[in-house]
């Protein structure tokens, strides 16, 4: 990052980082790294890829950010499973950093690439109920937030990567037939 790209994300991103609650997930394991580590990066990707794609960078890099605020690892409270979990994220962000209702729905939606994954292979997290309707980006924020998760985690997974280079195949297939006018 160049020094100015570098303070203006600094300055988005501050608050949060400071904030006792956010800093709760300094303890949480997530990909084999902390969840703070892994939503910093989350956040990174976010910011670049929406200078890249002219979007939001306030909404793409805070929700970035926020995309997996929740407490504790996604086994233990049903609140925190693979597919409720950023519902809980999106309940924690407003409660705690009051955000927008398109920041909360970017959250919301950054596990799509899995509730498809779901609807094709209907065995994968079969205790799971999430729609498509409900879990699809609303805004090209959401639809960034939800890349940029999918990509972090290839490189965070590595035992995974031949999955999730599928799952980002994928998503970009359907993001062109969904939004092709
Ligand atoms: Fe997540
Ligand atoms: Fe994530």
């Amino acid at each position: 990052m160049t020094k100015n790209v570098k303070s203006e994300f600094d300055f988005l991103v501050k608050d949060i980082l400071e904030d006792e609650h956010f800093l709760e997930t300094k303890k949480d394991l997530h990909h084999g790294t902390s969840k703070y580590e892994h939503s910093l990066r989350v956040a990174r990707l976010s910011y670049k890829l929406s200078k890249i794609f002219k979007a939001d960078s306030k909404i793409a890099t805070r929700a970035g950010l926020l995309h997996d605020f929740f407490f504790g690892t996604r086994k233990e409270k049903p609140e925190n499973s693979y597919l409720r979990h950023p519902v809980t994220a999106a309940n924690n962000a407003k409660k705690y950093f009051n955000v927008s209702d398109v920041e909360a729905e970017a959250i919301k939606t950054h596990m799509f690439h899995q509730v498809l994954l779901k609807k094709v292979f209907p065995f994968v997290n079969r205790k799971e109920k999430a729609s498509i309707k409900e879990f699809k980006p609303k805004s090209k924020e959401g639809w960034i937030i939800c890349a940029s998760d999918l990509l972090v985690s290839v490189i965070e997974c590595e035992r995974f990567q031949f999955t999730y280079a599928a799952n980002v195949l994928l998503l970009l297939i359907l993001n062109i037939v969904l939004f092709k006018n």
